[in-house]
């Protein structure tokens, strides 16, 4: 495509060709359909605007030295979103049938796959709401799922570059037994002004801590969290964080590497003793933490003085894109290859 500088792409929305939708009516799933529109025209009443019925997911195409495209870990994310759906009471959406719809646009919007050499991706966006007309609070009883694409370069301004977190206590994500662990639209919500906040700060992301003793480290607004000590990947296990993909498959590849994985729960204090740390994510990938700034404290944690990343966050991060864009073999049979 003319017009278009792939290695130079922000973390936003361009319009492509074709999304893929779905809908749930009378009880059941019907078939897939290609649109060409990005609108999509639903009742005032439909309890996604009102009562917050709305999940979504996010994962990647990756296209090869190779030419082929390759998306990482879709049944992953199909399946975590049929959890958050269970969360929130709406109809679940099949896993053969995410992961066909997700084939399907890919597919369709080819053109737009960034090349290799760009070091971008084709983010892929999954929805789900309820479209069906309430006024009390009660669930749907018609949902929507569609699923967009538009190529994507770092959630995270200079990408692979160390960044500065902060800590604010007077912000939660989500609540101790909330729906921290599903990924719908309220904890995003719920985190915007903190996340304004931080930004206007100079800071990349807010670091939250668990919302009931603000003792443990709980994961950052778009992304988990870990520490490196020595030869240890440390990473927080709660109740109130979203179970990423990403973070999973970090670990794996850690162990891999004859890392010594810890996931359990992380006291604050314990910032002072890590030698790395980095969020990670789909968008985010692998982003370094320069400084985590604690402003209720005032006390700085610092991990990168020089604005390089870690050895070990580096060593991740070649690992898992070499991964995804098929410079390495795929042992753990993560990436789908889209015919
Ligand atoms: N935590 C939150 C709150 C997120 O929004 C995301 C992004 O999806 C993640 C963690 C990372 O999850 P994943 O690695 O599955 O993308
Ligand atoms: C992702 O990593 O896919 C996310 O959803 C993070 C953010 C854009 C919400």
């Amino acid at each position: 495509m003319e017009n278009v500088n792939w290695s130079d792409l922000s973390f936003g929305y361009m319009k492509t060709d074709y999304n893929v939708r779905c809908y749930f009516r009378d009880g059941k799933w019907g078939e897939l359909e290609v649109s060409s529109s990005d609108i999509i025209n639903i009742h005032m009443a439909a309890t996604c605007l009102h009562y917050g019925q709305e999940a979504f997911e996010g994962l990647k195409a990756f296209r090869g030295k190779d030419g082929k495209t390759r998306v990482f870990r879709m049944d992953e994310n199909a399946k975590r979103m049929q959890a958050s759906s269970r969360g929130i009471m709406m109809a679940e959406f099949p896993v053969e049938k995410f992961e066909e719809a997700v084939r399907k646009v890919v597919k369709l919007n080819e053109r737009f796959i960034p090349p290799y050499e760009s070091g971008s991706s084709l983010y892929i966006r999954p929805l789900l709401i309820g479209i069906g007309a309430q006024v009390g609070v009660k669930p749907a009883d018609e949902y929507l799922f569609l699923v967009f694409v538009t190529p994507v370069g770092p959630y995270f301004k200079g990408g692979f570059k160390p960044a500065p977190v902060c800590i604010m206590r007077d912000y939660d994500r989500a609540a101790p037994h909330g729906t921290g662990t599903i990924k719908v639209g309220g904890n995003y919500a719920a985190s915007m002004v903190a996340g304004e906040k931080a930004h206007k700060g100079g800071y990349a992301a807010v670091l939250y801590l668990d919302p009931r003793e603000k003792k443990y480290i709980d994961e950052c607004g778009p992304a988990n969290f870990f520490g490196i000590r020595g030869n240890n990947y440390i990473t927080p296990a709660s109740h109130s964080i979203l179970p990423s993909i990403t973070n999973k498959s970090l670990i794996q590849l850690a162990q891999d590497m004859g890392l010594t994985v810890e996931r359990r729960p992380v006291p604050i204090e314990e910032l002072a003793t890590f030698d790395e740390a980095a969020e990670c994510g789909t968008a985010a990938v692998i982003a370094p933490i320069s400084r985590i700034d604690d402003l209720d404290e005032n006390k700085s944690y610092v991990y990168s003085k020089d604005g390089k990343p870690g050895q070990v966050c580096e060593r991740l991060y070649n690992k898992l894109r070499g991964i995804q864009y098929g410079d390495e073999p795929d042992v753990h049979n993560w990436v789908s290859i889209i015919e």
